[in-house]
């Protein structure tokens, strides 16, 4: 790759969650270790971010989301495009295309699966010709549940002599709000899946990221409201699964099946014991079918949107710092075997500690991956995987831990 002016430049850093990037990554790299700038579509709200975060001077580049010669520029002047730009579906594809042409490496927080599965259709083998690694979901969705089942098989291939073929990760205890932006890509993905059955197939499918030749036919199970029985205590759907688990099987397909191709992956929040657990259990999945369901109805989204956040708008710097996550992934072998690992964060979990995942896979892309990793739309665990463990672990305040059996 041809000399670059950065390594990395921050797209969407006035976005509620592109500010905490642009503050961590002049708190953490401030030293000039990391080349960085910051862009998005208007010049005084970059200045704005700038002054805000203590760095006037820092490098802006105006570009809009529809602006493909803007776009081709900030390419032509970094190794990596961290995107914060979003509904992805609505204002990525442009910048996404132009990564792909030009051989620049780039990572992102879509979790919308629909408009990951358009663009690997549209520039997979343009982003293997050019070189461009292109990595999606790089925040709270799907970085923890990806390392959380990577560290887990890794431990179990050497401890057990073989891979888990099942791991269910449990949410065992979450602290955090929603931003108006993660708000309105949910809501534009209801609103788009309410018109089109094919799309709503496509979102339930659980290997719909997998390469079209993948081999898996192994029928995935739905969590409901249910006592996990290992653990004494009631679950729950968890929102996040629906992107995380087509994450987790594409790392098993990107890895040559290395996770066996009857594996069987599913997420669930825990929410307690006895009568109260199961309340809350059955409270939360019928609030989630009723959110799902109401979004979907043009009034009621209406309504909804009156009193959730909006774009721009999330949790304060206190409830950032005061969030946490804190999660069990639950394995077992074909033989029987059993092991577990823990992965924890000490921020909230959709921004805190978002940013912080985000900043560092931008980092390990631009920093650590060598020049013979080929180009293609990968997933974290499979191309950074316990490099960028160790990152998080180093600087991230994540924590990976075997647990040991009881
Ligand atoms: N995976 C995760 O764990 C996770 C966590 C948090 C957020 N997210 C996702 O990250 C994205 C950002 O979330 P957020 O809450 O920070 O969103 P937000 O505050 O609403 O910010 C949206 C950003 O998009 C920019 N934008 C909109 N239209 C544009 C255009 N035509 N050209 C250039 N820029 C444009 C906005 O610029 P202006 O500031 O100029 O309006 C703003 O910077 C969302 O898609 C959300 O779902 C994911």
């Amino acid at each position: 790759m041809a000399e670059k002016q950065f390594d990395i430049i921050i797209y969407g850093a006035t976005s509620f969650v592109g500010q905490i990037v642009t503050q961590y990554m002049h708190d953490r790299y401030g030293d000039g270790a990391v080349g960085w700038a910051i862009a998005g579509r208007s010049q005084s709200k970059l200045e704005d971010v700038a002054r805000s975060v203590g760095l006037p001077d820092v490098e802006m580049i105006v570009a809009d989301a529809a602006d493909e010669v803007a776009l081709q520029q900030i390419c032509a002047r970094t190794k990596v495009v961290i995107s914060t730009v979003g509904p992805y579906a609505l204002y990525g594809d442009i910048l996404l295309k132009v990564c792909a042409e030009n051989g620049t490496h780039y990572c992102d927080l879509t979790g919308e699966p629909h408009w990951i599965r358009r663009m690997q259709a549209a520039h997979e083998e343009t982003a293997k010709d050019s070189g461009a690694r292109i990595v999606h979901c790089c925040g709270f969705d799907s970085i923890p549940s990806d390392l959380g089942v990577h560290v887990l098989q890794d431990h179990a291939v050497k401890a057990l002599g073989e891979p888990c073929e099942r791991i269910d990760m449990r949410v065992m205890r979450i602290k955090g709000g929603a931003s108006g932006g993660t708000i309105a890509s949910m809501v534009e993905l209801v609103k788009e899946a309410s018109g089109n059955a094919q799309l709503r197939r496509e979102l339930k499918n659980p290997y719909s990221l997998c390469p079209p030749d993948h081999d898996f036919t192994v029928r995935q199970r739905n969590v409901g409201a249910e006592e996990d029985k290992r653990l004494g205590k009631w679950i729950t759907p968890f929102i996040m699964e629906a992107i995380n688990t087509k994450v987790v099987h594409r790392s098993n397909a990107l890895s040559g099946n290395s996770y066996g191709t009857h594996f069987r992956y599913e997420e669930a929040m825990v929410t307690g014991r006895g009568t109260g657990g199961k309340r809350r259990a059955k409270l939360t999945a019928l609030g989630l079918g009723a959110f799902t369901a109401g979004v979907a109805i043009p009034p009621i989204r209406w309504l909804l949107g009156k009193f959730l956040p909006k774009p721009g708008e999330g949790p304060s710097p206190t409830e950032q710092r005061e969030g946490m996550f804190d999660m069990l992934f639950l394995g077992s072998t074909a033989s029987g075997k059993q092991a577990r690992v823990r992965v924890t964060g000490d921020r909230d979990p959709g921004y805190g500690s978002t940013a912080k995942m985000l900043s560092e896979a931008a980092a390990c892309l631009a920093k650590d991956i060598g020049d013979d990793v080929p180009g293609g739309f990968w997933t974290p665990a499979t191309l950074m995987g316990d490099t960028l463990v160790a990152r998080l672990e180093a600087n991230a305040g994540l924590t990976f831990e075997i647990v040991p059996e009881a």
